[in-house]
């Protein structure tokens, strides 16, 4: 067996590459921008690749090349099932009621004449949401038709930009006033208006608007990290006066803060799906006590710290005990590859 892996500062494949190095596994480092990259692959039995929402050249063949190798037989991580919708909340709203997932209620419109009839008969709040990003950038309450109507009208008579700069400093002058960062934060946000950068090249969006039911909720909502049998989580607090969680730090992992059901509803999600590895976003509603995933995403935070307060198992049972969430990633392609290579045997003999 031999793996390859395409490495990039910061992502997992750091992690991988030691992982191979310590558990003497045949590894090879590949770059994936290489043009002739299916036939460097040819050696080789599993693909990995951490790739990345922000940056404009993964995203424009990641899946494609990934998904490609899958359907030639390799294993590949992330697979078809656990990737085709990252990054892709539009894509995400069919895939959840295509298999029944509780999740927010979606709504999505191709034209602005049956999006404005619909926003002129609905209740609000609601929230609207890009099909793509991360941190809370691209996700706003529309809290009367007014306000859906501006989104609406952007939409289909201009464009919006994937990733908004202005946004992007705004929201770091006003947490550099918080206190929450320090100066030099703002330098950095202020040097992106000068700066070329991946996520620039990002398409724009537009012929599409993208809203879901705001579920009233108790002011944080739950990231579980799902890998096989195990999974990690956490509660996160939203923003002072926000409805939003995601990207404000805000994150605690005490195991007393997470509810069975949580855990359940969440491997029970990642097994419909058939996911690899799931990053789900789960809110519950704080009437009705019910639990509904808002996001998937196929990969989670690299944070050391995501790895230093145990993990839970599918009994939502919770194990105090040090563990690698970027290695179960591997040891999870790894033990496919051995299954398939099982299912090959079977058949031919
Ligand atoms: N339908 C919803 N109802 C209530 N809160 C929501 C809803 N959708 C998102 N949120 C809040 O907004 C945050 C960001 O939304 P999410 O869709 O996860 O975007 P991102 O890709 O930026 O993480 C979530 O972490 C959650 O706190
Ligand atoms: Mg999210």
């Amino acid at each position: 067996m031999r793996i390859a892996i395409h490495h990039r500062e910061g992502s997992y494949s750091t992690q991988w590459l030691q992982y191979c190095k310590e558990h003497n596994i045949d590894c090879k480092q590949v770059n994936a921008y290489d043009t002739d990259i299916v036939s460097r692959l040819a050696d080789c039995d599993i693909f990995l690749w951490h790739f990345h929402q922000g940056d404009a050249r993964d995203m424009n063949f990641a899946k494609q090349l990934l998904f490609s190798l899958q359907q030639a037989g390799k294993t590949v991580y992330p697979d078809f099932c656990t990737a085709w919708h990252f990054d892709d909340k539009l894509g995400q709203k069919y895939l959840f009621e295509a298999h029944g997932i509780q999740a927010a209620p979606a709504y999505a419109f191709y034209n602005e004449a049956d999006a404005l009839r619909w926003a002129k008969e609905t209740e609000y709040p609601k929230v609207f949401k890009l099909r793509g990003g991360a941190g809370s950038y691209n996700v706003e309450l529309a809290h009367n038709f007014r306000e859906a109507k501006a989104f609406i009208t952007k939409a289909f008579r201009s464009e919006y930009a994937a990733y908004d700069k202005r946004q992007h400093f705004l929201r770091t002058v006003r947490e550099w006033r918080k206190g929450s960062l320090t100066f030099r934060y703002v330098l950095g946000a202020l040097s992106l208006f000068v700066r070329r950068l991946p996520q620039d090249r990002l398409p724009a969006q537009k012929e599409y608007v993208y809203f879901q039911d705001f579920i009233p909720n108790d002011g944080f909502d739950y990231r579980i990290e799902v890998c096989g049998d195990r999974c990690i989580a956490m509660v996160r607090y939203c923003r002072k006066g926000d409805f939003r969680a995601s990207g404000g730090h805000n994150d605690h992992f005490e195991h007393e803060l997470i509810e069975q059901d949580v855990v359940r509803f969440a491997f029970d999600a990642a097994d419909r799906l058939q996911l690899q590895s799931a990053a789900l976003d789960i809110v519950r509603h704080k009437q009705t006590g019910k639990l509904y995933v808002v996001e998937v995403s196929y990969c989670y935070g690299v944070d050391d710290d995501e790895f230093m307060h145990g993990w839970w198992d599918r009994n939502a049972v919770w194990h105090d005990e040090p563990f690698n969430g970027i290695n179960w990633l591997i040891e999870y392609a790894i033990k496919q590859h051995n299954n398939n290579k099982h299912i090959e045997t079977k058949l031919t003999l």
